[in-house]
C-alpha cells in the first residue's frame, strides 16, 4: 500500500477544505462540499462547490480545486485530495470527479472523506476508479 501522508499535512488540508467550506455556494443542494488538493510539489490548494441557477452549470468541489491548481500553477501531480462536507456522512468524489482527479493523479493518489463534524475516512485513489483512460491513452503508454 503507498505511504500515507503525515499527520500534519493532513491537519493542513483540512484546515484549507475547512476554509473553503465557508465559501461554498451550494443555494440549491444546500450540501456544500470542499476539497483541498496537495501536489506532489507540496502544494496545497482548495475550492468548494459553485452551483448555478442552471443546475448542470454548477461545479464540484474537486473541480474547481483542480481549476485554481491548474491555473495557479500549471500541471502538478496531486498527491492527497481531502474532501469535506456539512452533511452528517463523507462524500466520495462523484464520477466525474474522478475523471478530472485522474488527469493529474500520482500513482499513489490518496482520498480523504471527511465530516465537518469529525469522520475521517480513507482510500486509494486506484480502487476508486480502477481501469481508467486517462493520459497515457493518448501519449501510447506514457505517464
Ligand atoms: N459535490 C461536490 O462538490 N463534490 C462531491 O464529491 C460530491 C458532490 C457537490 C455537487 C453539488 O453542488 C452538490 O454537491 C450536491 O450534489
Amino acid at each position: 500500500m503507498p505511504d500515507k501522508v503525515s499527520e500534519y499535512v493532513l491537519q493542513q488540508l483540512r484546515t484549507a477544505a475547512m476554509s473553503a467550506l465557508e465559501n461554498a455556494y451550494a443555494p440549491y443542494s444546500l450540501y456544500p462540499v470542499a476539497a483541498a488538493l496537495l501536489t506532489t510539489q507540496g502544494k496545497i490548494v482548495q475550492g468548494c462547490n459553485i452551483e448555478n441557477a442552471a443546475y448542470p452549470s454548477g461545479l464540484c468541489a474537486e473541480a474547481s480545486a483542480i481549476a485554481q491548481l491548474v491555473s495557479s500553477s500549471g500541471y502538478q501531480r496531486i498527491r492527497a485530495v481531502y474532501v469535506l462536507c456539512a452533511a452528517d456522512e463523507p462524500a466520495w468524489p462523484c464520477g466525474s470527479c474522478r475523471q478530472r482527479l485522474n488527469e493529474f493523479a500520482d500513482p499513489e493518489l490518496e482520498v480523504y472523506a471527511a465530516t465537518q463534524n469529525g469522520i475521517l475516512q480513507r482510500a486509494d485513489f486506484i480502487d476508486l476508479f480502477p481501469h481508467s483512460f486517462g493520459p497515457a491513452n493518448l501519449r501510447g503508454g506514457e505517464k
